[in-house]
């Protein structure tokens, strides 16, 4: 009888988005994660060895170098993971015959725009985590690999990762009052959504190539910490905030510099897959379901 099941090469395994790939597999596929210690990207022999090994079906990296302001003082390494490390990735796919499934950001843009970027739209990246993000890119169109989707999404949040609806929920039940940016706009995306999204990409046998990727909609991140304190009152959780301040981005100055404009159009991605993104608030909804206090 003919085995259909497939067979994943999870890497960066422990991280947010991973976790959420692991849980919303469709049966068929075997995964097998990778992560730190024991697996490190920027290792080319142990990249070559471990996929040879293993000889997936589909390769996807999850694993990144994610701390964007610690990025802009560890630039070196920046390179090395989401850059130089995803094309040690690009290789061991494009040498075992496997797709490679990527996941990029909206940081390769300037975030000047005032419509949604598109996947064409020219890359200028502002910060040494975009920069490195788009090496990462490029290390996959100069592999030589043609099998591979190359993922650029925007605002992730869920389950087990550091991400800013768990911070506004710490803070709001520390502080009476909150200060949060509204000058920067874009589309907060739940890791399930964009895990299905990955699935849909692969089972509905869309073209290779690059795609963009958000929940659908857009706020600031005023407005979206305006929702998460609304929903954590209706879920009953501890509230302590009675405000949240809008400022400016120069009111909050950080290392990285943070795009103004973050919002991807998703219409590739729904011409290919014939699958509309669910809302930005209906993923915000769910993700209060399964979080743990
Ligand atoms: N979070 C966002 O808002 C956002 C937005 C747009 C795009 N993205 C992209 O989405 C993807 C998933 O992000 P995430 O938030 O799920 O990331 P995450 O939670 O930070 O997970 C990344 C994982 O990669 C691992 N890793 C780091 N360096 C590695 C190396 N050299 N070799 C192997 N594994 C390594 C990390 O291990 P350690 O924890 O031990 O370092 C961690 O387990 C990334 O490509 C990211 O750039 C994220």
């Amino acid at each position: 009888m003919a085995n259909n099941r497939k067979n994943i090469f999870l890497v960066g395994a422990a991280g947010m988005l991973a976790r959420m790939v692991i849980q919303r597999a469709p049966s068929g596929y075997d995964i097998t994660g990778v992560d730190l210690p024991d697996f490190d990207l920027t290792d080319r022999d142990q990249v070559l060895t471990l996929v040879a090994e293993d000889s997936p079906d589909l390769i996807i990296n999850c694993a990144a170098y994610t701390d964007v302001d610690g990025c802009e003082s560890n630039k070196e390494l920046a390179m090395r993971v989401n850059g130089t490390g995803v094309g040690h990735l690009a290789e061991a796919a494009r040498i075992n015959n496997a797709i490679l499934v990527h996941i990029s950001t909206d940081y390769v843009f300037s975030g000047e725009n005032d419509s949604p970027y598109r996947e064409e739209t020219q890359t200028d990246p502002q910060s040494a985590y975009g920069l490195s993000k788009l090496m990462g890119e490029q290390a996959i169109l100069d592999s030589g690999l043609s099998d591979y989707y190359i993922v650029r999404t925007s605002w992730l949040y869920g389950p087990g990762g550091k991400n800013f609806v768990e911070t506004m929920l710490r803070l709001a039940a520390e502080r009476e009052q909150l200060r949060v940016v509204s000058d920067q706009v874009g589309a907060p995306t739940f890791t399930a959504d964009l895990a299905d999204a990955i699935f849909h990409l692969i089972d509905k046998k869309a073209p290779f190539g690059i795609y963009h990727f958000s929940n659908s909609g857009r706020c600031s991140w005023h407005r979206f910490a305006e929702e998460i304190i609304a929903l954590a009152k209706v879920r009953g959780l501890e509230v302590k905030a009675e405000s949240i301040e809008p400022i400016t981005t120069d009111e909050f100055p950080l290392p990285a510099k943070r795009p103004a404009y973050s919002v991807l159009s998703n219409n590739k991605y729904k011409t290919a897959t014939g699958v509309t993104p669910p809302e930005w608030e209906d993923g915000l909804c769910r993700y209060f379901d399964i979080r743990i206090d």
